[in-house]
């Protein structure tokens, strides 16, 4: 038995379970956008942070992330039993082709499992949606939760993404205001 996950969050740095082989690639027709709001890790219920779920776009779009094969039946049972309580704040599990070459035409693997905040209200009562970047960066600022500030999670995820090759702008453009806010609010005013 073999089971595949596609991570695109905090998944790509950290995987929290054993694995056989990690894959670094990207999934077709969705894009990630920092629009799930999370009262579980990074912020509480009283001040929900920000993290990011995937929304489906055109097939032309890709969203890169990492692979990670389990396998072996007590193993995967294991991975997603600590998976379903990790993301039990997205409503929806997908299966799609992992591609790991721009030039493939035939997926690297097929139906690789991927968590997905799907912005139903009624299904996932955490969903934020658009905001404009001063306003996400704001909300990142003040939020921290149970698995620390929110702001550390997209400095990760900036990272892990640069690290794989990835210059996701959506992400970038996110951290840099988010960077700007620190800046403007922690560095000590002085008179003249
Ligand atoms: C993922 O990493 O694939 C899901 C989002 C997250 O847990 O940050």
């Amino acid at each position: 038995m073999v089971m595949w996950v596609f991570g695109y969050g905090s998944l790509i740095w950290k995987a929290g379970f054993e694995y056989e082989e990690r894959l670094v690639g990207f999934i077709k027709g969705y894009r990630r956008v920092f629009y799930q709001g999370s009262t579980d890790h990074r912020g509480t219920p009283e001040y929900p942070g920000r993290t990011v779920t995937l929304e489906s776009c055109q097939q032309e779009e890709v969203c890169w992330g990492v692979a990670y094969k389990v396998s072996g039946e007590e193993a995967e049972q294991i991975a997603l039993t600590y998976l379903e309580v990790r993301e039990k704040q997205y409503d929806v599990k997908a299966f799609v082709d992992l591609f790991t070459d721009p030039k493939d035409t035939t997926p690297a693997v097929s139906g690789v499992m991927v968590y997905i905040a799907s912005p139903d209200k009624k299904l996932n009562r955490n969903y934020l949606g658009p905001a404009s970047l001063e306003e996400m960066a704001d909300q990142i600022v003040r939020a921290k939760g149970p698995s620390g500030p929110n702001r550390d999670y997209i400095f990760h995820l900036e990272r892990a993404l640069l690290q794989i090759g990835c210059e996701d702008k959506h992400i970038i453009d996110l951290a840099n205001t988010v960077r700007k806010l620190l800046f403007e609010r922690e560095s000590p005013t002085v008179n003249c």
